[in-house]
């Protein structure tokens, strides 16, 4: 039974069920006291890289991340100790993942949350023609920066508002534009066409800073940015800028560059939307998440293969 360690409690019984089956868990202290643990449970705000792994020492075996991104993890250390590393995505993240990016657009759009800032602040006096007017979606173009699963979800419900999507990603996929009646852009038409740029790729060194200065400078003017990927995806500074002089109309963020801090500049703003990285929280989702790490670390004491492993060239010469 593998001596597991996890950071912070995670929801559900997953932990208990664990415990419940024989298995040492440790709950609750800082990654500093890791030595000697065989699995890691890591959460996206635990950072593991190499020097984190050798305090582990030999012991560690896996590394289950509780979320879909693992970029909190140096992968490729991991697989040159032999450590086998696994993530949790599945239909309900997506689903989960995809409708939040919709709730935040619809937020943005409509001005939900200065709407109801205004009303509870008392400043509502009777309906008037022209206050908190937004734009409608119907017939707009959203462009989707990352095809994935998650991508994908957020196109399929694009059709139900009646809003066209173009897509940019490393390799087009033919069978889904089709399928979806969606359409390939590079990603520089992709930010001059769409009126709403939402983004769905994961964080890696080609993607940091993704949409810069000189990326904003090309998205069309009064058009909007939806980010629930992960914050350094996106310059803040340059986001800030844009929002300020009206270049971009808005921008909804579940992600930020330096989380939890958040940026001043972006808290002073009324034409943003901001939510605490929450786009896969939902009951149905973390469920699903905690079921599928705790069941990556089963399958490693039972030396069989796990489903989700990030890193699949480790199994051949994986610790045992
Ligand atoms: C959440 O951000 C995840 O990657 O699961
Ligand atoms: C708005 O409430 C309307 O009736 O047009």
């Amino acid at each position: 039974m593998l001596k597991t360690f996890v950071t912070k409690p995670i929801p559900g019984n997953f932990l208990t069920d664990l415990k419940n089956q024989g298995y040492e868990v440790s709950v609750g202290e800082p990654l500093e006291k890791v030595k000697g643990y065989e699995a890691l449970l890591t959460l996206l705000t635990d950072r593991v890289d190499g020097d984190l792994m050798d305090l582990a020492g030999p012991t560690l075996k896996i590394i289950s991340n509780y979320a879909v991104g693992f970029d909190n993890i140096d992968v490729t250390a991991a697989t040159e100790r032999g450590i086998v590393v696994t993530n949790t995505p599945s239909d309900e993240v997506n689903v989960a993942v995809s409708e939040h990016t919709w709730a935040l657009t619809l937020s943005l759009v409509r001005r939900v949350v200065e709407a109801d800032e205004a009303v509870r602040r008392g400043a509502y006096k009777g309906w008037e023609p022209d206050i908190f007017i937004g734009k409608t979606l119907k017939a707009k173009t959203l462009g989707i920066v990352g095809l994935g699963r998650i991508g994908t979800m957020v196109a399929r419900i694009a059709k139900g508002f009646g809003v066209g999507v173009v897509y940019n990603k490393r390799s087009p996929e033919p069978e889904v534009e089709k399928e979806l009646g969606i359409k390939f852009l590079s990603l520089d038409e992709l930010l001059k066409t769409a009126d709403i740029v939402s983004l769905h790729v994961p964080l890696t060194l080609e993607t940091k800073h993704l949409i810069n200065k000189e990326t904003i400078a090309k998205m069309k003017a009064g058009s909007y940015l939806i980010n629930t990927a992960r914050g350094p995806v996106v310059d803040e500074n340059a986001l800030v800028e844009a929002l300020r002089s009206g270049h971009l109309a808005g921008a909804a963020l579940d992600v930020f560059d330096n989380e939890p801090k958040i940026n001043p500049e972006l808290i002073g703003l009324e034409n943003v939307v901001l939510t605490p990285h929450i786009a896969s929280a939902t009951r149905e989702a973390r469920d699903k998440m905690g079921m599928e790490a705790i069941a990556a670390i089963v399958a490693i004491d039972k030396n069989e293969k796990p489903e989700n492993i990030v890193n699949p060239d480790v199994w051949e010469k994986r610790r045992k």
